[in-house]
């Protein structure tokens, strides 16, 4: 029998209540697919950190190198500056593992209730491919008072070494400034991956970029797109400013099928998409390295207002997890998880709050695993 070894890291607020639902739905599509799953538990989040000063140190990273995938709650918490737990855990995880493509369904299950007046499942069904290891993300800024002064700057990645020496020679008050940064090997290969994507799919790849303004970064993107496509022209392809594709997202989603997008501009876009599909408990997400490990998780945070509630919305956690035995290999289980949601769904019995119910985060876990177990 086929024994899977997964790290968890349930984090900070909801992490944990919703991640004890995505092991108990997995563990029954394990046993009625005859493997098995052996959870080790990782304690990093605000408590480990406010306990020992550790985020999460080299040493765990090295080790947890040696699995292909983690199943990851959420991290951030209202007792640390916001940032510390974010960028110290989660972004580190996907920089060390070089998770570059976040791959982030917006899929309208069967019966999900949708803030948009006339558009259904049918209408609301594409992916996006979010580059998830440079733009702004790459941490590299600073703030200086009326002064000159230097700063020297570093990205130390697999790909490659980055350096900037900046000389700041400021009479303002104060400023503050943030890098952001792309590199044509991390461009190329975030919009290959989306191009073969869009060839399993209905061959159609829309780009996300704000060219007209940030017109170098965004340049570079664009031009590498526009390499790439040259090599895939049997899809069909299409440009769209940031603040555009908002628009048509909420207008036409139906125009939709794979989206690839840089970075910050893939967050902002993502939880617009969660909306769309539901909210942010039906939004699931991988962060992908498709030689390494990978981790995934809902998309939503640790939505601290609910912690402990046994109040949230369990289904994006459960599907992430359907998303990590997919790429364990484990497709037919993936399969029965996400057909247990959506069975769920149409049962319309066991519902949380945010979908016009009462259950807890609990019973919805239970319920799924059960018709999982009866089928
Ligand atoms: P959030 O996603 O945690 O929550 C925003 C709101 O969405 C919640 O208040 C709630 O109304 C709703 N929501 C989210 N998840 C839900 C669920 N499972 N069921 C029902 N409703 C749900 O975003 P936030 O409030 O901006 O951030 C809270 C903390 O989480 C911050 O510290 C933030 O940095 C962190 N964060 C972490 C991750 C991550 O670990 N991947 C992602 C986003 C935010
Ligand atoms: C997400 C989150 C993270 C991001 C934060 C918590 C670092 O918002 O996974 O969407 O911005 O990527
Ligand atoms: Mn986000």
């Amino acid at each position: 029998m086929a024994q899977y070894k997964v790290p968890v890291m349930a984090g900070d607020g909801i992490g944990p209540e919703v991640i004890a639902e995505g092991k108990k739905v997995l563990d029954a599509a394990a046993e009625v697919h005859g493997f098995d799953m052996e959870w080790i538990d990782y304690p990093h989040g605000a408590d480990h950190y406010l306990a020992t000063g550790e985020l999460i140190s080299e040493d765990i990273l090295r080790e947890l190198e040696q699995y292909r995938v983690i199943y990851l709650g959420a991290v951030g918490d209202d007792r640390v500056k916001p940032g510390v737990l974010e960028k110290g855990i989660l972004l580190a995880m996907r920089f060390h593992f070089d998770q570059y493509i976040n791959l982030r369904p917006v899929k309208l299950l069967e019966g999900v209730w949708t803030p948009l007046k006339d558009k259904g499942p049918k209408d609301i069904d594409f992916t996006v491919v979010r580059e998830n290891t440079e733009d702004f993300y790459i941490g590299i800024g600073g703030s200086t008072k009326k002064r000159a002064s230097t700063h020297e700057l570093d990205i130390i990645r697999k790909l490659y070494k980055v350096k900037f020496d900046l000389d700041i020679d400021s009479d303002s008050d104060e400023i503050a400034y943030q890098i952001g940064m792309i590199s044509r090997e991390g461009t190329e290969r975030v919009i290959r991956y989306a191009f073969e994507l869009a060839q399993t799919s209905r061959g159609h790849l829309s780009s996300v970029d704000k060219a007209n303004v940030l017109t170098d970064i965004y340049g570079l993107w664009r031009r590498i797109f526009e390499e790439v496509a040259a090599d895939y022209i049997d899809v069909k392809t299409d440009f769209n400013y940031v603040d555009a594709i908002t628009m048509w997202f909420v207008k036409n989603p139906e125009w939709f099928d794979i989206v690839v997008t840089p970075n910050m501009f893939g967050d902002i876009i993502t939880d617009l998409g969660a909306m769309i599909q539901g909210g942010l408990g039906f939004a699931p997400g991988g962060n992908i390295n498709p030689d390494g490990t990978s981790m995934f998780e809902p998309i939503h945070g640790s939505a601290p207002k609910y912690k402990g509630m046994n109040m949230a919305n369990p289904i994006a956690t459960i599907w992430a997890g359907s998303m990590l035995l997919e790429r364990l290999g484990e497709k037919e289980a993936a399969d029965t998880v996400v057909n247990a949601i959506e069975r769920n769904i149409k049962e319309g019995k066991v519902k949380t709050r945010d979908m016009g119910g009462s259950s807890s985060t609990s019973d919805v876990g239970d319920n799924i695993a059960r018709i999982i177990r009866e089928a």
